[in-house]
Protein backbone atom coordinates (compact mmCIF):
# COMPACT_ATOMS: atom_id res chain seq x y z
CA UNK A 1 0.00 0.00 0.00
CA UNK A 2 1.47 3.48 -0.48
CA UNK A 3 1.95 5.59 2.44
CA UNK A 4 0.76 8.74 0.60
CA UNK A 5 -1.56 10.77 3.20
CA UNK A 6 -5.09 9.64 2.51
CA UNK A 7 -7.63 11.93 0.61
CA UNK A 8 -10.41 12.27 3.27
CA UNK A 9 -13.24 13.59 0.90
CA UNK A 10 -14.55 16.78 -0.23
CA UNK A 11 -16.25 19.00 2.35
CA UNK A 12 -20.00 19.13 1.25
CA UNK A 13 -22.19 22.28 1.71
CA UNK A 14 -24.43 23.32 4.93
CA UNK A 15 -27.34 21.27 4.49
CA UNK A 16 -30.46 20.25 6.57
CA UNK A 17 -30.49 16.46 7.06
CA UNK A 18 -33.95 15.37 7.49
CA UNK A 19 -34.02 11.69 8.99
CA UNK A 20 -37.40 10.00 9.15
CA UNK A 21 -37.49 7.51 11.34
CA UNK A 22 -35.20 8.84 13.54
CA UNK A 23 -36.11 6.82 17.12
CA UNK A 24 -35.67 3.70 14.73
CA UNK A 25 -32.82 0.79 14.25
CA UNK A 26 -31.25 2.22 11.43
CA UNK A 27 -30.39 5.55 12.77
CA UNK A 28 -29.29 4.64 15.80
CA UNK A 29 -26.80 2.04 14.11
CA UNK A 30 -25.73 3.12 11.13
CA UNK A 31 -26.84 7.07 10.54
CA UNK A 32 -25.68 8.58 13.87
CA UNK A 33 -22.52 7.29 13.76
CA UNK A 34 -21.71 7.93 10.00
CA UNK A 35 -22.47 11.21 10.80
CA UNK A 36 -20.42 12.24 13.86
CA UNK A 37 -17.45 9.93 11.97
CA UNK A 38 -17.79 12.59 9.05
CA UNK A 39 -17.73 15.64 11.57
CA UNK A 40 -14.62 13.81 12.91
CA UNK A 41 -12.85 13.94 9.59
CA UNK A 42 -14.13 17.76 8.70
CA UNK A 43 -16.78 15.73 6.23
CA UNK A 44 -19.82 17.61 7.67
CA UNK A 45 -20.12 20.98 6.90
CA UNK A 46 -20.45 22.30 10.48
CA UNK A 47 -23.11 24.68 9.54
CA UNK A 48 -25.32 21.59 8.61
CA UNK A 49 -28.21 20.66 11.06
CA UNK A 50 -29.40 17.29 11.53
CA UNK A 51 -33.39 17.06 11.85
CA UNK A 52 -35.26 14.28 13.14
CA UNK A 53 -39.11 13.84 12.32
CA UNK A 54 -39.89 11.86 15.69
CA UNK A 55 -43.61 11.34 16.52
CA UNK A 56 -44.88 10.34 20.57
CA UNK A 57 -41.38 11.52 21.93
CA UNK A 58 -40.31 14.97 23.39
CA UNK A 59 -36.77 16.10 21.85
CA UNK A 60 -35.42 15.47 25.00
CA UNK A 61 -36.29 12.18 25.31
CA UNK A 62 -35.35 11.67 21.61
CA UNK A 63 -31.89 13.18 22.02
CA UNK A 64 -31.15 10.78 25.26
CA UNK A 65 -31.59 8.28 22.69
CA UNK A 66 -29.32 9.60 20.53
CA UNK A 67 -26.45 9.77 22.99
CA UNK A 68 -27.11 6.29 24.16
CA UNK A 69 -27.08 5.37 20.90
CA UNK A 70 -23.89 6.89 20.15
CA UNK A 71 -22.22 5.24 22.72
CA UNK A 72 -23.14 2.00 21.98
CA UNK A 73 -22.13 1.86 18.52
CA UNK A 74 -19.68 4.78 17.84
CA UNK A 75 -17.15 2.84 20.70
CA UNK A 76 -14.18 4.98 19.05
CA UNK A 77 -15.65 8.45 19.91
CA UNK A 78 -15.12 9.61 23.17
CA UNK A 79 -18.87 11.00 24.45
CA UNK A 80 -17.75 13.24 27.28
CA UNK A 81 -20.34 16.52 27.94
CA UNK A 82 -18.17 18.65 25.67
CA UNK A 83 -18.44 16.60 22.93
CA UNK A 84 -21.70 15.60 23.37
CA UNK A 85 -22.74 19.46 23.96
CA UNK A 86 -21.34 20.46 20.40
CA UNK A 87 -22.72 17.73 18.52
CA UNK A 88 -26.92 17.79 20.06
CA UNK A 89 -26.34 21.32 19.11
CA UNK A 90 -26.86 20.56 15.55
CA UNK A 91 -29.72 18.18 16.53
CA UNK A 92 -32.92 19.37 16.33
CA UNK A 93 -36.41 17.40 16.65
CA UNK A 94 -39.81 18.06 14.28
CA UNK A 95 -42.03 15.91 16.07
CA UNK A 96 -45.16 14.01 13.72
CA UNK A 97 -46.69 11.52 12.09
CA UNK A 98 -46.07 10.36 8.63
CA UNK A 99 -49.38 9.77 7.85
CA UNK A 100 -50.31 13.50 8.66
CA UNK A 101 -49.93 16.37 6.23
CA UNK A 102 -48.90 18.29 9.26
CA UNK A 103 -45.53 16.74 9.72
CA UNK A 104 -44.68 18.00 6.32
CA UNK A 105 -45.97 21.49 6.81
CA UNK A 106 -43.80 22.03 10.28
CA UNK A 107 -40.82 20.57 8.62
CA UNK A 108 -41.15 23.15 5.88
CA UNK A 109 -42.19 25.33 8.43
CA UNK A 110 -38.85 24.43 10.51
CA UNK A 111 -37.00 24.74 8.14
CA UNK A 112 -37.78 27.94 7.06
CA UNK A 113 -36.82 29.07 10.94
CA UNK A 114 -33.83 27.46 11.15
CA UNK A 115 -32.91 29.79 8.09
CA UNK A 116 -29.39 30.05 6.19
CA UNK A 117 -28.99 26.08 4.74
CA UNK A 118 -31.33 26.05 1.51
CA UNK A 119 -30.15 22.23 0.75
CA UNK A 120 -31.79 19.08 1.91
CA UNK A 121 -31.46 16.06 2.48
CA UNK A 122 -34.24 13.74 3.30
CA UNK A 123 -33.33 10.53 4.65
CA UNK A 124 -36.13 7.42 4.55
CA UNK A 125 -35.06 5.21 7.38
CA UNK A 126 -38.67 3.92 7.90
CA UNK A 127 -40.40 0.90 6.92
CA UNK A 128 -40.61 0.69 2.84
CA UNK A 129 -44.50 1.07 3.57
CA UNK A 130 -44.25 4.69 4.12
CA UNK A 131 -41.58 5.86 1.21
CA UNK A 132 -44.50 6.71 -1.16
CA UNK A 133 -46.53 8.72 1.75
CA UNK A 134 -43.22 10.61 2.51
CA UNK A 135 -42.55 11.37 -0.95
CA UNK A 136 -46.00 12.83 -1.43
CA UNK A 137 -46.08 14.79 2.24
CA UNK A 138 -42.88 16.11 1.39
CA UNK A 139 -43.67 17.26 -2.46
CA UNK A 140 -47.19 18.93 -1.14
CA UNK A 141 -45.56 20.69 1.84
CA UNK A 142 -43.14 22.33 -1.32
CA UNK A 143 -39.48 20.67 -0.53
CA UNK A 144 -39.13 19.31 -3.53
CA UNK A 145 -37.98 22.18 -5.27
CA UNK A 146 -34.47 22.81 -5.90
CA UNK A 147 -35.17 26.21 -6.78
CA UNK A 148 -32.66 27.63 -3.60
CA UNK A 149 -30.66 24.48 -2.97
CA UNK A 150 -30.58 20.43 -3.65
CA UNK A 151 -33.79 18.46 -2.57
CA UNK A 152 -32.64 14.52 -2.55
CA UNK A 153 -34.34 11.79 -0.99
CA UNK A 154 -32.49 8.49 0.02
CA UNK A 155 -34.73 5.32 0.11
CA UNK A 156 -32.95 2.34 2.02
CA UNK A 157 -33.32 -1.32 0.70
CA UNK A 158 -35.61 -3.47 0.49
CA UNK A 159 -36.41 -1.81 -2.70
CA UNK A 160 -39.61 -3.14 -3.56
CA UNK A 161 -40.49 -6.99 -2.66
CA UNK A 162 -40.13 -8.47 -6.75
CA UNK A 163 -40.46 -6.68 -9.94
CA UNK A 164 -44.67 -5.15 -9.59
CA UNK A 165 -43.70 -3.80 -6.46
CA UNK A 166 -40.49 -2.08 -7.17
CA UNK A 167 -41.84 -0.73 -10.38
CA UNK A 168 -44.76 1.14 -8.67
CA UNK A 169 -42.14 2.24 -6.07
CA UNK A 170 -40.20 3.89 -8.79
CA UNK A 171 -43.11 5.06 -10.51
CA UNK A 172 -44.31 6.70 -7.14
CA UNK A 173 -41.25 8.26 -6.31
CA UNK A 174 -40.63 9.92 -9.50
CA UNK A 175 -44.33 11.38 -9.45
CA UNK A 176 -42.80 14.07 -6.92
CA UNK A 177 -39.05 13.63 -7.05
CA UNK A 178 -36.67 13.61 -10.36
CA UNK A 179 -34.57 10.10 -11.14
CA UNK A 180 -31.72 12.60 -10.15
CA UNK A 181 -32.86 13.55 -6.98
CA UNK A 182 -33.41 9.80 -5.73
CA UNK A 183 -30.46 7.73 -4.11
CA UNK A 184 -31.31 3.76 -3.66
CA UNK A 185 -29.19 2.95 -1.09
CA UNK A 186 -27.28 -0.43 -1.36
CA UNK A 187 -24.66 -0.70 1.72
CA UNK A 188 -22.41 -3.02 -0.25
CA UNK A 189 -21.57 0.29 -3.10
CA UNK A 190 -19.94 1.73 -0.37
CA UNK A 191 -17.91 -0.60 1.52
CA UNK A 192 -14.14 0.60 0.48
CA UNK A 193 -13.43 -2.91 -0.44
CA UNK A 194 -16.08 -2.76 -3.11
CA UNK A 195 -15.07 0.47 -4.16
CA UNK A 196 -11.23 -0.83 -4.19
CA UNK A 197 -12.51 -3.60 -6.98
CA UNK A 198 -13.36 -1.13 -9.42
CA UNK A 199 -9.68 0.85 -8.65
CA UNK A 200 -7.62 -3.03 -8.94
CA UNK A 201 -9.65 -2.84 -12.06
CA UNK A 202 -9.45 0.04 -14.07
CA UNK A 203 -5.50 1.50 -12.36
CA UNK A 204 -3.78 -1.87 -13.25
CA UNK A 205 -3.13 -3.42 -16.17
CA UNK A 206 -2.21 -6.81 -15.68
CA UNK A 207 -5.64 -7.53 -14.31
CA UNK A 208 -7.48 -6.71 -17.94
CA UNK A 209 -6.00 -9.39 -20.29
CA UNK A 210 -7.34 -12.02 -17.84
CA UNK A 211 -10.27 -10.95 -16.75
CA UNK A 212 -12.30 -12.53 -19.77
CA UNK A 213 -13.50 -16.72 -20.39
CA UNK A 214 -10.49 -16.83 -21.83
CA UNK A 215 -8.62 -17.33 -18.47
CA UNK A 216 -11.07 -17.11 -15.80
CA UNK A 217 -13.12 -20.39 -15.19
CA UNK A 218 -16.07 -19.52 -12.69
CA UNK A 219 -16.50 -16.31 -10.10
CA UNK A 220 -18.43 -16.74 -6.89
CA UNK A 221 -19.80 -13.97 -5.23
CA UNK A 222 -20.23 -14.36 -1.34
CA UNK A 223 -21.57 -13.10 2.02
CA UNK A 224 -21.28 -15.73 4.63
CA UNK A 225 -22.80 -14.55 8.26
CA UNK A 226 -22.84 -15.78 11.40
CA UNK A 227 -25.65 -14.22 12.56
CA UNK A 228 -29.43 -15.38 12.73
CA UNK A 229 -32.28 -13.50 11.69
CA UNK A 230 -32.38 -11.23 14.85
CA UNK A 231 -35.04 -9.46 15.90
CA UNK A 232 -35.99 -8.77 11.76
CA UNK A 233 -38.48 -11.54 11.46
CA UNK A 234 -41.22 -9.86 10.27
CA UNK A 235 -39.19 -8.97 7.51
CA UNK A 236 -36.84 -12.03 7.13
CA UNK A 237 -40.18 -14.13 6.76
CA UNK A 238 -41.30 -12.46 3.68
CA UNK A 239 -37.92 -11.62 2.09
CA UNK A 240 -35.77 -14.60 3.00
CA UNK A 241 -32.31 -14.73 1.76
CA UNK A 242 -32.69 -14.50 -2.55
CA UNK A 243 -34.54 -10.98 -1.91
CA UNK A 244 -32.27 -9.64 1.17
CA UNK A 245 -29.11 -10.52 -0.58
CA UNK A 246 -28.84 -11.79 -3.56
CA UNK A 247 -31.28 -9.04 -5.83
CA UNK A 248 -29.49 -6.34 -4.18
CA UNK A 249 -26.09 -6.41 -3.07
CA UNK A 250 -24.53 -9.57 -4.78
CA UNK A 251 -26.19 -8.91 -8.03
CA UNK A 252 -25.02 -5.08 -7.50
CA UNK A 253 -21.27 -6.49 -6.81
CA UNK A 254 -21.64 -8.70 -9.42
CA UNK A 255 -22.22 -5.93 -12.09
CA UNK A 256 -19.17 -4.10 -11.19
CA UNK A 257 -17.03 -7.26 -11.77
CA UNK A 258 -18.25 -8.17 -14.53
CA UNK A 259 -19.07 -4.60 -16.47
CA UNK A 260 -16.98 -3.21 -19.12
CA UNK A 261 -14.87 0.20 -18.60
CA UNK A 262 -17.03 2.86 -18.69
CA UNK A 263 -16.02 6.14 -20.87
CA UNK A 264 -14.86 7.94 -17.67
CA UNK A 265 -16.18 7.37 -13.58
CA UNK A 266 -19.37 9.43 -13.47
CA UNK A 267 -22.75 7.86 -11.95
CA UNK A 268 -23.94 8.00 -15.67
CA UNK A 269 -21.19 6.28 -18.01
CA UNK A 270 -20.76 3.42 -14.18
CA UNK A 271 -24.63 2.54 -14.26
CA UNK A 272 -24.90 2.50 -17.89
CA UNK A 273 -22.50 -0.32 -18.01
CA UNK A 274 -23.83 -1.52 -14.73
CA UNK A 275 -26.80 -1.73 -16.64
CA UNK A 276 -25.74 -3.56 -19.40
CA UNK A 277 -24.68 -6.26 -17.47
CA UNK A 278 -27.57 -6.78 -15.67
CA UNK A 279 -29.09 -6.65 -19.44
CA UNK A 280 -26.62 -9.65 -21.21
CA UNK A 281 -27.81 -12.09 -17.75
CA UNK A 282 -29.00 -14.90 -19.03
CA UNK A 283 -32.87 -15.25 -17.88
CA UNK A 284 -34.04 -18.35 -16.10
CA UNK A 285 -36.49 -20.29 -17.28
CA UNK A 286 -39.20 -21.89 -14.42
CA UNK A 287 -37.72 -25.12 -14.58
CA UNK A 288 -34.02 -23.48 -13.35
CA UNK A 289 -35.19 -22.72 -9.64
CA UNK A 290 -34.18 -26.95 -8.90
CA UNK A 291 -30.74 -26.84 -11.01
CA UNK A 292 -29.30 -23.15 -11.15
CA UNK A 293 -30.54 -22.18 -8.11
CA UNK A 294 -30.78 -23.60 -4.28
CA UNK A 295 -31.87 -22.69 -0.81
CA UNK A 296 -31.80 -24.17 2.47
CA UNK A 297 -32.38 -22.93 5.76
CA UNK A 298 -30.32 -23.41 9.25
CA UNK A 299 -31.19 -25.78 11.98
CA UNK A 300 -30.13 -25.68 15.61
CA UNK A 301 -26.03 -25.83 15.76
CA UNK A 302 -23.13 -24.25 17.71
CA UNK A 303 -21.12 -20.98 16.69
CA UNK A 304 -18.33 -19.63 18.53
CA UNK A 305 -18.50 -22.07 21.27
CA UNK A 306 -22.07 -21.25 21.26
CA UNK A 307 -25.51 -23.31 20.92
CA UNK A 308 -27.61 -21.55 18.59
CA UNK A 309 -31.72 -22.08 18.06
CA UNK A 310 -33.18 -23.29 14.48
CA UNK A 311 -34.47 -20.28 12.50
CA UNK A 312 -37.90 -21.75 13.05
CA UNK A 313 -37.37 -22.03 16.79
CA UNK A 314 -36.42 -17.83 16.22
CA UNK A 315 -38.87 -15.11 17.71
CA UNK A 316 -41.81 -14.34 15.43
CA UNK A 317 -41.20 -17.51 13.18
CA UNK A 318 -43.46 -19.83 12.01
CA UNK A 319 -42.55 -23.54 13.39
CA UNK A 320 -42.87 -24.88 9.49
CA UNK A 321 -41.74 -21.68 8.30
CA UNK A 322 -39.71 -22.79 4.45
CA UNK A 323 -37.91 -19.36 4.03
CA UNK A 324 -34.52 -19.95 3.01
CA UNK A 325 -31.86 -18.61 5.13
CA UNK A 326 -29.13 -19.93 2.83
CA UNK A 327 -29.49 -19.20 -1.36
CA UNK A 328 -26.98 -19.40 -3.72
CA UNK A 329 -27.65 -18.62 -8.29
CA UNK A 330 -25.80 -19.35 -10.98
CA UNK A 331 -25.51 -16.88 -13.52
CA UNK A 332 -24.81 -16.33 -16.75
CA UNK A 333 -23.55 -13.76 -18.97
CA UNK A 334 -24.51 -13.93 -22.68
CA UNK A 335 -21.90 -11.43 -24.07
CA UNK A 336 -18.74 -11.49 -25.45
CA UNK A 337 -16.34 -11.71 -22.34
CA UNK A 338 -18.56 -13.70 -19.78
CA UNK A 339 -19.81 -16.25 -21.86
CA UNK A 340 -19.38 -19.88 -20.47
CA UNK A 341 -18.27 -18.40 -17.40
CA UNK A 342 -20.81 -18.92 -14.60
CA UNK A 343 -20.75 -16.05 -11.54
CA UNK A 344 -22.25 -18.30 -8.33
CA UNK A 345 -23.41 -15.84 -5.88
CA UNK A 346 -24.28 -17.09 -2.35
CA UNK A 347 -24.97 -16.13 0.94
CA UNK A 348 -25.98 -17.65 4.40
CA UNK A 349 -26.79 -16.52 7.68
CA UNK A 350 -25.44 -18.70 10.34
CA UNK A 351 -22.52 -20.10 8.61
CA UNK A 352 -19.49 -21.07 10.51
CA UNK A 353 -17.26 -17.62 9.82
CA UNK A 354 -18.41 -14.25 8.81
CA UNK A 355 -16.96 -13.43 5.73
CA UNK A 356 -17.51 -12.01 2.31
CA UNK A 357 -15.31 -12.41 -0.81
CA UNK A 358 -15.18 -12.40 -4.90
CA UNK A 359 -13.42 -15.41 -5.73
CA UNK A 360 -12.03 -15.14 -9.50
CA UNK A 361 -11.40 -19.10 -10.20
CA UNK A 362 -8.75 -19.43 -13.15
CA UNK A 363 -8.76 -21.88 -16.04
CA UNK A 364 -6.66 -24.91 -14.77
CA UNK A 365 -3.37 -25.18 -16.29
CA UNK A 366 -3.32 -27.69 -19.36
CA UNK A 367 -0.89 -29.91 -18.13
CA UNK A 368 1.00 -30.88 -15.08
CA UNK A 369 4.76 -31.15 -14.78
CA UNK A 370 4.95 -31.24 -11.46
CA UNK A 371 5.71 -34.25 -9.43
CA UNK A 372 2.76 -36.53 -8.83
CA UNK A 373 3.62 -37.75 -5.55
CA UNK A 374 1.80 -34.60 -3.65
CA UNK A 375 -1.53 -33.06 -4.19
CA UNK A 376 -2.25 -31.73 -8.13
CA UNK A 377 -1.43 -27.78 -8.02
CA UNK A 378 -4.83 -25.97 -7.04
CA UNK A 379 -6.23 -24.12 -9.67
CA UNK A 380 -5.43 -20.34 -9.02
CA UNK A 381 -7.54 -18.13 -7.49
CA UNK A 382 -8.05 -14.18 -6.84
CA UNK A 383 -9.70 -12.98 -3.94
CA UNK A 384 -11.01 -10.03 -3.04
CA UNK A 385 -12.01 -9.82 0.34
CA UNK A 386 -14.64 -7.63 1.14
CA UNK A 387 -15.04 -8.21 4.89
CA UNK A 388 -13.57 -8.83 7.37
CA UNK A 389 -9.72 -8.05 6.76
CA UNK A 390 -10.20 -6.27 3.40
CA UNK A 391 -7.32 -7.31 1.10
CA UNK A 392 -6.84 -9.19 -2.10
CA UNK A 393 -5.34 -12.71 -1.70
CA UNK A 394 -3.78 -14.78 -4.73
CA UNK A 395 -3.68 -18.66 -3.98
CA UNK A 396 -0.66 -19.94 -6.03
CA UNK A 397 1.41 -23.06 -6.63
CA UNK A 398 5.06 -23.14 -5.23
CA UNK A 399 7.64 -25.66 -4.80
CA UNK A 400 7.62 -27.83 -1.73
CA UNK A 401 11.50 -26.96 -0.10
CA UNK A 402 13.12 -30.50 -0.26
CA UNK A 403 14.62 -31.81 -2.99
CA UNK A 404 11.79 -32.97 -4.95
CA UNK A 405 9.30 -30.94 -7.04
CA UNK A 406 6.35 -31.17 -5.29
CA UNK A 407 4.19 -28.46 -4.97
CA UNK A 408 2.63 -26.72 -2.23
CA UNK A 409 -0.46 -23.78 -2.06
CA UNK A 410 1.39 -20.61 -1.38
CA UNK A 411 -1.42 -17.30 -0.70
CA UNK A 412 0.57 -14.26 -1.56
CA UNK A 413 -1.37 -11.06 0.33
CA UNK A 414 -2.44 -7.79 0.39
CA UNK A 415 -4.66 -5.98 2.63
CA UNK A 416 -6.33 -3.04 2.03
CA UNK A 417 -6.04 -1.22 4.80
CA UNK A 418 -2.60 -1.10 6.94
CA UNK A 419 -3.12 -1.54 10.64
CA UNK A 420 -4.80 1.15 12.66
CA UNK A 421 -5.56 2.46 9.31
CA UNK A 422 -9.27 3.59 9.25
CA UNK A 423 -11.72 1.81 6.97
CA UNK A 424 -14.80 4.33 6.48
CA UNK A 425 -17.99 2.72 7.38
CA UNK A 426 -20.05 2.41 4.06
CA UNK A 427 -22.67 4.77 5.33
CA UNK A 428 -20.02 7.18 5.69
CA UNK A 429 -19.08 7.16 1.93
CA UNK A 430 -22.64 7.17 1.40
CA UNK A 431 -23.84 10.03 3.04
CA UNK A 432 -21.00 11.40 1.90
CA UNK A 433 -21.91 10.83 -1.46
CA UNK A 434 -25.28 12.40 -1.41
CA UNK A 435 -24.13 15.69 -0.13
CA UNK A 436 -22.12 15.65 -2.88
CA UNK A 437 -24.87 14.72 -5.62
CA UNK A 438 -22.72 11.80 -6.10
CA UNK A 439 -24.93 9.05 -7.52
CA UNK A 440 -22.36 6.23 -8.99
CA UNK A 441 -22.81 3.88 -5.65
CA UNK A 442 -26.58 4.08 -5.66
CA UNK A 443 -28.91 2.29 -8.02
CA UNK A 444 -30.68 3.52 -10.33
CA UNK A 445 -34.75 2.66 -11.29
CA UNK A 446 -33.53 0.34 -14.48
CA UNK A 447 -31.25 -1.54 -12.28
CA UNK A 448 -33.32 -2.46 -9.66
CA UNK A 449 -36.37 -3.02 -11.89
CA UNK A 450 -33.89 -5.09 -13.82
CA UNK A 451 -32.45 -7.27 -10.94
CA UNK A 452 -36.07 -7.98 -9.72
CA UNK A 453 -37.00 -9.21 -13.48
CA UNK A 454 -34.10 -11.58 -13.80
CA UNK A 455 -34.90 -13.37 -10.01
CA UNK A 456 -38.42 -13.16 -10.75
CA UNK A 457 -38.57 -17.08 -12.31
CA UNK A 458 -36.95 -18.05 -8.59
CA UNK A 459 -39.13 -16.44 -6.54
CA UNK A 460 -42.33 -17.57 -8.39
CA UNK A 461 -40.68 -21.15 -8.65
CA UNK A 462 -39.68 -21.22 -4.58
CA UNK A 463 -43.04 -19.36 -3.82
CA UNK A 464 -45.32 -22.66 -2.47
CA UNK A 465 -42.09 -24.35 -1.24
CA UNK A 466 -43.55 -26.40 1.95
CA UNK A 467 -40.37 -27.44 2.82
CA UNK A 468 -36.37 -26.77 2.79
CA UNK A 469 -33.32 -28.53 3.18
CA UNK A 470 -31.51 -27.75 6.44
CA UNK A 471 -27.99 -27.18 7.63
CA UNK A 472 -26.06 -26.68 10.51
CA UNK A 473 -25.54 -23.47 12.14
CA UNK A 474 -21.99 -22.73 12.79
CA UNK A 475 -21.33 -25.27 9.23
CA UNK A 476 -20.34 -24.85 6.02
CA UNK A 477 -22.46 -28.18 5.58
CA UNK A 478 -25.00 -26.66 2.98
CA UNK A 479 -26.81 -29.64 0.93
CA UNK A 480 -26.66 -29.24 -3.06
CA UNK A 481 -23.87 -26.71 -3.33
CA UNK A 482 -21.40 -29.15 -5.03
CA UNK A 483 -24.40 -30.00 -7.84
CA UNK A 484 -24.65 -26.17 -7.90
CA UNK A 485 -20.67 -25.76 -8.69
CA UNK A 486 -20.75 -28.80 -11.18
CA UNK A 487 -18.27 -28.53 -13.67
CA UNK A 488 -16.12 -25.33 -11.55
CA UNK A 489 -12.65 -25.82 -11.53
CA UNK A 490 -12.18 -26.56 -7.77
CA UNK A 491 -15.49 -26.58 -6.82
CA UNK A 492 -17.41 -24.80 -3.79
CA UNK A 493 -14.59 -22.03 -2.76
CA UNK A 494 -15.74 -22.01 1.36
CA UNK A 495 -13.62 -18.74 2.77
CA UNK A 496 -11.15 -19.29 5.20
C1 LIG B 1 -28.61 -6.25 4.93
C2 LIG B 1 -29.48 -7.46 5.06
O1 LIG B 1 -28.96 -5.52 3.79
O2 LIG B 1 -27.24 -6.64 4.85
C3 LIG B 1 -29.08 -8.25 6.27
O3 LIG B 1 -30.83 -7.06 5.14
C4 LIG B 1 -27.61 -8.59 6.26
O4 LIG B 1 -29.86 -9.44 6.39
C5 LIG B 1 -26.77 -7.34 5.99
O5 LIG B 1 -27.27 -9.13 7.51
C6 LIG B 1 -25.32 -7.71 5.75
O6 LIG B 1 -24.55 -6.55 5.70
P1 LIG B 1 -23.01 -6.56 6.13
O7 LIG B 1 -22.51 -5.22 5.74
O8 LIG B 1 -22.99 -6.83 7.60
O9 LIG B 1 -22.40 -7.68 5.35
Amino acid sequence: MSTDAPNLGDVTEPTNIVIFGATGDLTKRKLMPALIAMIDCGLLHPDSRIIGVVNKRSEQEWLELVRAGLQEFSPGVAMDEARWQSFSAMLKMVPGDLADDSTYTGLAGALETLGGRKNALFYCAIPPEWYDRTASGLHAAGLVDQAEGFRRIVIEKPFGMDLASARALNKALQRYFDESQIYRIDHYLGKESVQNLLVYRFANSILEPLWNRNYIDHIQISVAETLGVEYRARYYEQSGALRDMIQSHLMQVMTLVAMEPPVEFTDAAVRDEKMKVLRAVRRFRPEDAGCQAMAAQYAAGVIDGEQVPAYVAEPDVSPDSATETFAAVRFHIDNWRWQGVPFILWTGKRMKKRVSEIAIRFRKIPFNLFDTHAKPPVPNTLVFRLHPDEGIFMRMNAKMPGLTTDTQRMVMRAPYAEDGMDVAEAYETLLHDVLLGDATLFSRADEVEESWEIVAPLLTAWEDRFSIERYRAGSWDVPDMDELLQGCVGGWHKPH
